[in-house]
């Protein structure tokens, strides 16, 4: 793999500045966007007085905890435009969010909105390794959901020529990287491995291609599955981070150079951690969930929305921005098994160690009678069909998920390309237990 680190001169300099820079920026910035909220949203307004918090309360950083939390229910409740701190004539677009249930949650940008989210996703991509005038492939899917249009607007931001393919129709994809030759992917890692799939299947070694950065995210993965896909392709598989109600893709980004986590861009994002249970801020360096400020967005600020995403906060290394360490995983996502809480990326881990197996795998969880049952479904490998050797495989995974989780779990293995490929976000639990 190429060192693809950027020269430090092509940074913005808040990126590389002090931190007290930063937090000066931060209190700045912070006052604005609480202030624009409370006279503009009359949600913030309400929770606010209710809380019996008002903006000029907030003296130091550390004064956000005093504010109350946005929840994904309160996007609902004001559905569609309820949140919009700016007349709907100024909402130059919007994205949404299908969500499992009823309304999907709706979220507006202003033009200067899309600005500063191009800049944010050109910030994250020249963190990753992609220059200037380099071809970018985009398979995240484009409408909506905002990762396609979000890499969009980035890429065009970077300088770089891009194209624009949406999820889907993998033979297409590996063609248009071969014949175009992307040397940048944007896409979520389940579907690269679907496109390395389909590499295969047209007798072409993945390492030939031409592509040198994949930017996965919009779903979490291990860093096992990060050396899977670099030793598959050759090239840096790294970490962006976002989510659709704070602005979308680009909100943070992991640095090719040190690939250790993901870079908050903290000059328009600020980060707390809590604890999801008493929704106390934890200790520093605790593990907890992620809640965010919006710092400068106007059509849609959020004050303390709670992402549901577990991870840490770390100082920074590659740039003087904190790290957020790889999500482990969704608290909606978190399987509690016979008292255990599990994460598919914890079911992840162990797969990926067992070269039986190829890197697809879904969880199905039953009841039989009152227990729940979790059984992984996992493909065996390609030339990896001899029933002993499955057999084998299975009773590993089963030992190693035992030995990593304390549970106790089934292992079925099925041939390969027995387990449904996603074309964006990977469906990694099937809940078949009685509805109660
Ligand atoms: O998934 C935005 C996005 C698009 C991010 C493309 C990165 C790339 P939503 O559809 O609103 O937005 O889903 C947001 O996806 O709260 C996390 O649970 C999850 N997620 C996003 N990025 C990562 C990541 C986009 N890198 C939700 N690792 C978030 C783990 C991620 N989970």
């Amino acid at each position: 793999m190429k060192d693809l680190t950027p020269d430090r001169k092509t940074l913005d300099p808040i990126e590389i500045a002090s931190r007290d820079e930063i937090a000066a920026l931060q209190l700045e910035r912070l006052k604005w966007s609480l202030s624009h909220a409370y006279r503009n949203v009359p949600f913030y307004r309400q929770s606010f007085d209710a809380a019996g918090v008002h903006p000029d309360d907030l003296q130091s950083l550390t004064d956000l905890a005093k504010f109350p939390f946005t929840t994904k229910a309160d996007l609902r409740a004001n559905y569609p435009f309820g949140l919009f701190a700016v007349p709907r004539e100024k909402v130059a677009r919007l994205h949404a969010s299908s969500g499992t249930t009823g309304k999907p949650t709706v979220v507006g940008y202003t033009r200067t909105d899309i600005d500063t989210w191009a800049s944010c996703v050109a910030r994250s991509m020249r963190a990753a390794g992609t220059r200037a005038g380099d071809i970018v492939h985009i398979a995240y899917g484009y409408g909506l959901f905002t990762g396609g249009l979000g890499a969009h607007y980035g890429a065009e931001r970077l300088g770089c020529t891009v194209v624009p393919v949406s999820g889907g129709i993998s033979p297409r994809q590996v063609q248009l990287i071969e014949d175009f030759g992307a040397t940048t992917i944007m896409v979520t890692p389940s579907y690269m491995l679907a496109i390395l799939d389909e590499y295969r299947a047209q007798g072409r070694d993945p390492r030939k291609s031409p592509l040198q950065v994949g930017i996965f995210g919009a779903e979490p993965w291990t860093n096992a599955m990060r050396t899977e896909i670099e030793g598959m392709f050759d090239m840096h598989a790294v970490d962006i981070y976002g989510l659709s109600e704070v602005m979308g893709p680009g909100v943070a980004n992991e640095c090719v150079e040190t690939k250790d986590g993901l870079h908050i861009w903290e000059d328009h994002f600020y980060p707390e951690i809590i604890d999801p249970e008493t929704g106390q801020p934890v200790a520093e360096g605790e593990r907890g969930e992620l809640v965010f400020t919006s710092l400068t967005k106007e059509a849609m600020p959020v004050i303390r929305y709670r992402t549901r995403d577990l991870t840490r906060l770390l100082p920074g290394t590659a740039r003087t921005m904190r790290r957020m360490e790889k999500v482990t995983g969704r608290s909606d996502d978190m399987i509690i098994l016979r008292g255990v809480n599990i994460f598919p990326t914890q079911i992840e881990e162990q797969v990926l160690k067992i070269r039986s197996f190829a890197p697809h795998f879904r969880i199905v969880l039953t009841r039989e009678g009152r227990m729940d049952a979790l059984t992984v479904q996992v493909e065996a490998a390609e030339g990896h069909s001899d029933s002993g050797e499955r057999l084998d495989a299975a009773a590993r995974l089963k030992k190693a998920v035992r030995d990593a989780t304390g549970v106790n779990i089934a292992v079925q293995v099925v041939d390969p390309g027995g387990v449904e490929r996603s074309q964006g976000k990977a469906v990694r639990i099937v809940d078949n237990r009685p509805k109660d």
